[in-house]
Order: structure tokens, then sequence, then C-alpha cells
């Protein structure tokens, strides 16, 4: 499988877009296997097996979009999925519609959390879209009482440029980073 493996310390960032439909049809067997780590029993839940069915859907519609889509979070080592993360879309889809500019999506699972690995993963996934895809643009949009997640962008030197209300999560700010 396409996976980002090496930059960030301990984490390997391997997509999902190949088994996708895998995953979401519950052949978990197969979506190890090609993963090539554990993924927890309960996972995908009924909230990311809809996110999931939402980027399947967009990888059909645009093949090219497929390697910027979700890629699980592999604790290198342990071998197993402790969350996932990506971009919303191919250059271009992020909430500015901002032509050239990517937004970023992020996961930890519970029992992972507080330990730097979304940071790990955010700063991995935007040198990969910088180097390897000449991405200078870098959108969030982020809850206003998520705190963790408004850390993680206060952090990397995000700086919020506006808000808007998403049908699913309710009131979100924007925040953009342009390297
Ligand atoms: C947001 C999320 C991905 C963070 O994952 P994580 O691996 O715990 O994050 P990190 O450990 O890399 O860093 C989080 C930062 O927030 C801080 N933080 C974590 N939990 C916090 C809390 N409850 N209150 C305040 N700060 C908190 C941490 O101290 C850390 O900052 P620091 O490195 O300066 O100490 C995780 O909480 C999650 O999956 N939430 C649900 C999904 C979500 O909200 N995704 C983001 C959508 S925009």
């Amino acid at each position: 499988m396409d996976a980002i493996v090496g930059g960030a310390a301990r984490l390997d960032l391997v997509l999902l877009t190949p088994v996708l439909d895998d995953l979401v049809a519950g052949r978990r067997e197969r979506a190890t296997a090609a993963i090539g780590a554990a993924i927890p029993d309960w996972w995908p839940d009924e909230h990311d097996a809809r996110f999931l069915r939402y980027r399947l859907t967009q990888a059909s519609r645009d093949p090219a979009a497929g390697e910027w889509l979700v890629r699980a979070i592999v604790l290198r080592g342990e071998g197993v999925v402790i969350g996932h993360a990506g971009f919303h879309g191919p250059p271009g889809v992020n909430a500015l519609d901002e032509a050239g500019a990517v937004e970023l999506g992020y996961t930890i699972f519970l029992p992972y959390r507080r330990r730097g690995y979304a940071t790990e993963a955010v700063v991995e996934l935007m040198r990969w879209a910088r180097e390897e895809r000449g991405v200078r643009a870098f959108v969030a949009s982020v809850g206003p009482e998520n705190e963790p997640s408004l850390a993680i962008v206060e952090k990397l030197g995000f700086s919020q440029v506006g808000e808007h209300w998403d049908e699913e999560d309710g009131r979100e700010l924007e925040f953009r980073l342009a390297t």
C-alpha cells in the first residue's frame, strides 16, 4: 500500500483509498492485510463509516484525488492503527475555496490521545504535500471548543481567517497557514 514512511519518528501514514470499499463493506481481514496493521474491533464506527463512504465517493468520481484522501495512522513497531488523517481532497478542495490550498483532517483514537501523535501526523502530511506536491497553503476547520485541535493548529503557526457553519459539525473556525 502507498505509505508515507519514515518522515515521522513513530508513525507510518498508509493510504486507505485502495481499501475504502473493504472497510465500508466490513471486509476487515482484507483491509487489515492490505494496510499491514491491526485495526481496532470497533472501527470504523458509524461516524467514521459515513466519513469513509464519503471519501470512497470522492475517489470514485476523481481517481487522481485518491492520494490526497484519508490515511491510516499506524504506530510503527506495534503495527496498530491508532487513527486517521489526510486532506479533504486535492488542492483547491478546502473551506476557503482557495486554489492550490489543501485542508487537513485528523483523528486519534481515544486511548492514544495526548501523546503528540496527531501533531506528528499533521507535520508529516504537511511535509509530504509541501515537498512532494509543491503545496504552499494549508487550511484547517476546527470547532471553537475543540481544545486539542485548536492547540495543534496554534502550535503549528496557523492563523484564524474566518468561520463557517458546517451541517454536521456546527460552527467551525477557519485557520490558514502559508509556507
Ligand atoms: C484532536 C485530536 C486529533 C488530537 O489528538 P492528539 O494525538 O491527542 O493530539 P496531540 O497529542 O498531538 O496534541 C494535542 C495538543 O492539545 C493539547 N490537548 C490535548 N487534549 C487537550 C484538552 N482536553 N484540553 C486542552 N488541551 C489539550 C495537548 O496538550 C497538545 O498540546 P501540546 O503538544 O502543546 O501539549 C484528538 O483529540 C481527536 O481525535 N479528537 C476527535 C477528532 C477531532 O476533533 N479531530 C480534529 C478535527 S479539526
